[in-house]
């Protein structure tokens, strides 16, 4: 695979490149089209990227949106180390903008159980946001996950990923590629 010899690995195997850097150039520009198009009357989007594995789509994204957007971030705290799924999701980084009245676009890296999503978007409504559409550039689309993603990169393997974003305790999160671990 690709990651042979890269010394952005560390020496680490990867299994296999799920999504290459051409296939994810392809689909954000997709996406940015798509998304360029669906707020053309909207006024000034606000598009909001969830830290830290949105990173690099989210900075590939916003080239690829054609209308006076926003930006801004979110860090939301992690919601279980193995304790109860019931608490709520906290904000450990609010973004500066105000989110009242606004049109936003939430940009995650990876919907898995759709948990993150679920608490988070209530918590965006609650302050005062005028609707929130999320943008994920991969949904596992596990059974009986049913958060409302508008926009899907792709629909991902049910198998761990790393790399364009998303991370295995912090590490790959700068590889330009996708891959399983
Ligand atoms: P959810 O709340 O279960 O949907 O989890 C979403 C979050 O879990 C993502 O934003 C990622 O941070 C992390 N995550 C889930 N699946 C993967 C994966 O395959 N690779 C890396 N991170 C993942
Ligand atoms: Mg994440």
């Amino acid at each position: 695979m690709s990651g042979d010899g890269d010394a952005r690995l560390g020496g680490r195997a990867l299994q296999r490149v799920v999504y290459g850097e051409e296939t994810i150039r392809r689909r954000v520009r997709e996406l940015g089209a798509e998304i360029s198009a669906a707020y053309a009357e909207d006024g000034q989007l606000l598009v909001l990227g969830l830290l830290k594995g949105s990173f690099l789509f989210l900075a590939d994204l916003v080239r690829e949106v054609r209308l006076p957007i926003q930006v801004d971030f979110l860090v939301a705290s992690s919601y279980g180390a193995g304790t109860s799924s019931s608490g709520e999701v906290r904000l450990l980084y609010e973004p500066a903008s105000g989110l009242d009245g606004r049109s936003i676009l939430l940009v995650e890296d990876i919907v898995d159980s759709g948990t993150t999503l679920a608490r988070l978007l209530p918590l965006l409504e609650r302050r005062g946001a005028k609707r929130v559409d999320v943008c994920a550039l991969l949904h596992k689309r596990l059974p009986g996950v049913t958060v409302d993603v508008r926009w899907v990169g792709f629909d991902a393997p049910n198998s761990f990923l790393v790399g364009y974003g998303l991370d295995h305790a912090e590490d790959f999160r700068h590889l330009p590629y996708i891959a399983s671990l």
